[in-house]
């Protein structure tokens, strides 16, 4: 019998999320044990060891509720970035923020600007709200703000600008993101995503906090996913006025971000040496990647995030010989991958390998 309950029609537009395969599935597959995961940028290094500490400290109260209001986790964030508590918005993951805010201030048939290619996230929240996405395109890889500026109208509610973008890895400067503010009308909602910021190390790049008591239509998003290496809990923060924080905290879940999440978080914030550690290997990892490809005569585009982006013909053979080879990428659409930086080892086995592949494919300069 079929499910008898009529859908909202809105949801049928919308496609499901393909994340990256699981390691485990690929090892199951082959009869295997070391297949390397260069698919969901991830951090290869892990988690510090204080938030393992942390965690295995905090496992035997897990029957309690958290603390709804997250007050430990705040007040080290808000130490952290300098800015007041009530700026703060917490999430399971920096995902739920980005559905969220869409929630909170889209009417059906208002307008959600992003770039394209861009986030998966930010097309699905439009759908998800009954409003309409209009995807703009990327000028080499990178957000056109001026673009973005042109696409405004009247029932423009909300723009996503990641920087730096997944999945191209390119950066905007925040000049650029402060002149388009200028010329932004309040209404619209910005959302300034900076899922990789711990990587960039572009100095054009930084402050974008600082826009805030101009701006109160920005809010800026941030992750303990990639760089502080918590993807698996889910926690990621927002800085916002705290009007919107206030409005968040009434629709949000009670317990939104769970109590390991918090602990982990709070224990990732007392070891920023080794938020260091994992930029510096991202550093030298992005540029073996980015010269190795670029070697390949395959056209890497510059990045500033933990992945590489190239656009490459016959994407799907490229991505099912890799599996076979015990390596997960990410093909993104027909016609492009993005590689996500490993540890050494994985990063230059990746290169010798679809470097092989390439050669018996006939494509770039094997
Ligand atoms: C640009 C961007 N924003 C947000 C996220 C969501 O991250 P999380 O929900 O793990 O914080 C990602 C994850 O890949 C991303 O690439």
């Amino acid at each position: 019998m079929s499910f008898p309950v009529a859908f909202r029609k809105n949801l049928l537009a919308v496609r499901p999320y393909v994340p990256g395969k699981p390691i485990e599935d690929l090892e199951r597959e082959l009869g295997i044990r070391n297949a390397s995961k260069i698919a969901s940028n991830e951090n290869p290094l892990g988690p510090s060891p204080k938030v393992v500490q942390a965690l295995e400290k905090a496992l035997p109260k897990i029957h309690r509720y958290p603390d709804g209001g997250a007050y430990n986790l705040s007040q080290a964030l808000a130490r952290h970035l300098k800015v007041e508590a009530s700026r703060l918005l917490l999430g399971h993951g920096s995902n739920e923020l980005i559905v969220r805010l869409g929630q909170m201030v889209l009417n059906p048939g208002d307008e959600v600007i992003y770039g394209d290619p861009g986030f998966f996230v930010y097309s699905s929240t439009a759908l998800l709200c009954e409003a309409i996405p209009r995807p703009l395109p990327l000028r080499d890889f990178s957000h056109d703000l001026k673009v973005f500026e042109r696409a405004i109208n009247h029932k423009t509610k909300v723009v996503y600008i990641a920087n730096p973008n997944n999945p191209t890895g390119t950066m905007i400067p925040l000049s650029e993101v402060e002149d388009f503010l200028k010329l932004c009308p309040s209404h619209v909602l910005v959302v300034l995503d900076e899922a990789y910021y711990e990587y960039v190390d572009n100095p054009a790049y930084f402050e974008s906090l600082k826009l805030l008591s101009q701006y109160p239509n920005l809010v800026v998003l941030r992750t303990f996913s990639k760089a502080f290496g918590l993807a698996g809990l889910r926690v990621g923060y927002g800085v916002a006025h705290p009007e919107l924080v206030a409005v968040f905290n009434k629709i949000r879940e009670p317990f939104n971000v769970n109590g390991l999440a918090m602990v982990a978080a709070e224990a990732a914030l007392t070891d920023l040496d080794h938020v260091k550690k994992v930029a510096e290997l991202n550093r030298a990892m992005r540029k073996k990647l980015f010269d190795g490809l670029d070697r390949l005569g395959l056209n890497p585009v510059p990045t500033q995030a933990n992945f590489v982006y190239f656009e490459i013909p016959q994407t799907d053979s490229l991505y099912q010989q890799l599996l076979k080879n015990g390596i997960i990428v990410r093909p993104m659409g027909p016609k492009a991958l993005r590689v996500t930086t490993g540890t050494e080892e994985e990063t230059g086995n990746f290169l010798k390998v679809f470097e092989a592949i390439l050669m018996t494919k006939g494509i770039g300069k094997t």
